[in-house]
């Protein structure tokens, strides 16, 4: 038999699923570890550990609902610039992550991919992902993308220069580029447009993230700080989606 709180988040999840459909693909910036941190005299390090839950929270709710794309902007080309120790921190977080979390994915259907400037990463994160990839690449219920080293306008100029030289090299007609072929050769290729994007930590900007996905999606911004984001916060942010209307540019 379930637990109460499982079979209640159950409950809920089916309720909303009747209203209307959960978006497809889910995006999220997980932005205020350091705040949250910071408010109680922690070092920024701790905000970090405590965000990782609500990635274990969000995750649990997301394949309740039956979304399948759920993707996490983990760090950005733009967070090199901090320290040495706080980078450190992160990847040391992230490489905990993916061990303890690897078996449960694969147990559950989860498929779990990184994108972004991949190369960049420490080799040891590299390896841990290609192998938690590889395991789970046969899942199918949901697709966890974690967002590394990730910056939109990095992965468009890319994508021109990839194009480019193919052109140049003559093994592409410039004249067959459309937006499914330039689409592909985002390091976010693989994925489909964004439904829904959620901002948690108060800010009501996009920062560098999935600019090519994000063309149609839906926006929600909270004030909640990443780690204290719950489940009832996202079930907020997915019941708010299912309110609205989108007409892609049509009356
Ligand atoms: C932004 O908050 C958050 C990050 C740069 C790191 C996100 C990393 C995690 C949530 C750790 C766990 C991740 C996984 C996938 C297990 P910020 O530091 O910019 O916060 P601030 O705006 O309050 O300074």
């Amino acid at each position: 038999m379930l637990a109460f709180p499982e079979a209640w988040a159950l409950a809920r999840a089916s309720l909303l699923t009747q209203i209307a459909p959960p978006p497809r693909h889910v995006a999220i910036i997980m932005d205020g570890n350091g705040r949250w941190a910071e408010a109680r005299g922690l070092p920024r390090s701790e905000g970090h550990a405590a965000g990782a839950e609500p990635v274990r929270t969000v995750l649990k709710a997301a394949h309740r609902l039956g979304i399948r794309y759920l993707t996490l902007y983990a760090f950005s080309t733009e967070n090199w610039a901090r320290s040495t120790e706080e980078v450190g921190n992160i990847f040391t977080l992230l490489g905990q992550y993916i061990d303890s979390e690897t078996a449960e994915l694969l147990a559950s259907g989860v498929r779990l991919m990184a994108v972004g400037d991949l190369r960049s990463l420490p080799a040891q994160t590299r390896q841990a992902l290609d192998q938690a990839e590889r395991l789970t690449a046969h899942n199918q219920d949901l697709t966890l993308s974690l967002a590394l080293s990730y910056g939109s306008r990095a992965e468009l100029t890319q994508a021109v220069r990839e194009l480019a030289t193919k052109t140049q090299t003559g093994s592409l007609d410039p004249l067959a580029i459309n937006e499914d072929i330039f689409g592909q050769s985002l390091w976010t290729g693989r994925l489909p447009d964004v439904d829904l994007l959620i901002r948690s930590g108060g800010d009501k900007r996009v920062s560098n993230f999935m600019l090519w996905h994000l063309a149609y999606a839906e926006l929600y911004f909270t004030d909640t700080l990443w780690p204290d984001f719950s489940e009832a916060d996202f079930l907020s942010a997915i019941a708010d989606f299912q309110g609205r209307q989108r007409r892609y540019g049509r009356a």
